[in-house]
């Protein structure tokens, strides 16, 4: 089945990025889906018999988180016939976005934001509103694990701030330009459409995103921003497992979770 419709706790996984997009004031949400995926459309619609069913009975209140999110954003959906790469998908959904800036979340990636901050994407529009160009959220990983990043290299420009020189899709460890490996939030601005078309696969015969904004850093900016807070990777088992044991400690007993 869809990854993205696995819950976390008490919601599909995907609702946790829809809700740090909203969050963020990105409520044009576009999604990029592919076969076997209906199901997400799906989750973002109100499903009749359901709603008939527990209408007037105590568990009416599951309604309220979805329905909130529903009224919040507009959703429009597009597919990707073929697994062409990271890049290849975002090129897919320019016909949702058009000429403007926006925000990419990967879903897999559930991202919470340390104590007294904004969420991940929050914090990035912030920055994106100081510097308007493209920006990719970082982290620093343990150099075994490297290999399954996109790897930045840039000047500091302030604590956590880079301007990219380098930029490489999943390097060996001797390879790699640093330990900063992106994850998945970006803010792009739509010239990256045209550079991806001229990208050729790159990593793994993909279009990687990775080149492309590496060839947008060599023509203008892209930064890169040492987010504040915790990525689980949820498209694996430990970091799937983990994610679920910190959303149920830290959110939902405490009440924070609806
Ligand atoms: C994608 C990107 C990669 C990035 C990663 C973050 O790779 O291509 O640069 O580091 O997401 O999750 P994927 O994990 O889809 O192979």
């Amino acid at each position: 089945m869809a990854k993205e419709i696995l819950p976390i706790v008490n919601k599909p996984l995907v609702q946790y990025g829809v809700e740090e997009a909203l969050e963020a004031n990105l409520n044009e949400i576009g999604f990029v889906t592919g076969r076997g995926k209906r199901v997400i459309a799906d989750h973002f619609d109100i499903s009749y018999e359901l709603e008939h069913q527990i209408a007037g009975t105590s568990k009416e209140k599951y309604l309220r988180s979805i329905r909130d999110v529903m009224a919040k954003g507009i959703f429009s959906f597009t597919r990707q016939p073929e697994m062409k790469g990271l890049g290849h998908a975002i090129l897919t959904g320019k016909t949702l976005i058009g000429n403007e800036p926006f925000g990419v979340v990967l879903a897999d990636d559930l991202c919470v934001p340390d104590e007294g901050h904004d969420n991940v994407l929050a914090q990035m529009v912030q920055i994106y509103k100081q510097f308007r160009c493209s920006i990719v959220a970082v982290m620093e990983v343990p150099m075994d694990e490297i290999e399954k990043y996109g790897v930045i290299a840039g000047e500091e420009m302030k604590s956590g701030l880079y301007r990219i020189t380098d930029m490489v899709e999943k390097p060996a460890p001797e390879d790699a330009p640093s330990n900063l490996a992106i994850i998945g939030r970006y803010i792009l601005t739509p010239d990256i459409f045209d550079i991806i078309a001229d990208t050729p696969a790159g990593k793994n015969g993909e279009v990687q995103l990775t080149d492309a904004l590496l060839t947008q850093a060599q023509q203008g900016c892209v930064l890169a921003y040492k987010f504040k807070g915790t990525r689980f990777d949820c498209g694996s088992v430990d970091g799937y497992v983990q994610a679920t044991n910190y959303v149920y400690e830290n959110l939902y007993k405490k009440g924070l979770l609806e």
